[in-house]
């Protein structure tokens, strides 16, 4: 998978594939980045990559050309994901994390300022993506997120596959189940005592329950996307 970036701030889109999960994989060569930043496209004296906006309005926002010479330069093909990073998108979730993860190559446009010339994103986007209902202050958070959401679905990356299915939001759309690791006892709370008894079925069982039970409390929303099972409005009615 090759992840690119055009970002006005290299750096921090670099610093976050040295380590962890995602170093690993770029080290092993799963996962390769590249980086393009506007500003070595401008065409001027001052190396300018963002204009006031027509119209007038408060701001300044990022000029269509650096963006797309920036883009250019990172070699995206037909077959390429470009991903505009904007709150207006539509939502990042899980789904669209599988979605992108079948791409071979995808690009994360990086907003600065008050965003885009819209003329950069009408061309050059596949994708317009927002992580969220708030307002930050660049897209490079967002990228990086929605990389590291891509990033780890990509075969071999992380050690154990079957985290992927267990993951909330992922395979049926449940919520996951609380776990618990030694010791058994932590200030008066004791680890469920099923998760002890090495009777798998039962723990299966339980582990659905909890599913379900916090996906209603937590998330009652995304109880209407969910891949119900035989014995699930039992579990529910519980
Ligand atoms: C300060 S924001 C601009 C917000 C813009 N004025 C608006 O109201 O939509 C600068 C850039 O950060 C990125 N950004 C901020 N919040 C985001 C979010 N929730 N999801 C995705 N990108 C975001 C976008 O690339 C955006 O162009």
């Amino acid at each position: 998978m090759r992840f690119g970036f055009v970002t006005l701030f290299p750096d921090l889109v670099r610093a976050c594939f040295g380590t962890s999960v995602l170093g690993r994989a770029v080290e092993r060569g799963l996962i390769s980045v590249e980086v393009a930043d506007p500003r070595d496209f401008a065409y001027d004296r001052h190396r300018t990559v963002d204009d006031t906006p027509y119209g007038g309005g408060p701001g300044m926002l990022m000029k269509v050309e650096p963006l797309a010479l920036a883009l250019a330069s990172l070699e995206p093909t037909e077959g390429s994901a470009v991903v505009a990073t904007d709150p207006a998108g539509h939502p990042f979730t899980q789904e669209v994390a599988c979605e992108l993860s079948r791409f071979e190559h995808v690009v994360f446009a990086c907003g600065r300022y008050e965003g885009f010339d819209e003329r950069f994103v009408r061309r050059h986007a596949t994708h317009r993506l927002s992580i969220g209902d708030y307002i930050l202050t660049g897209g490079e958070l967002p990228a990086l997120v929605m990389a590291d959401a891509v990033g780890r679905l990509v075969p071999g990356v992380l050690g154990d596959p079957g985290s992927l299915e267990q993951d909330s939001h992922s395979g049926d759309g449940l919520l996951g189940p609380p776990n618990y690791t030694r010791p058994p006892e932590y200030e008066g709370l004791a680890v469920p005592e099923v998760l002890l008894s090495g009777d798998h079925k039962a723990i299966a069982e339980w582990r659905r329950q909890e599913s379900l039970k916090s996906t209603r409390t937590r998330r009652p929303d995304l109880l209407t996307r969910v891949r119900l099972e035989k014995g699930d409005s039992n579990r529910l009615s519980s």
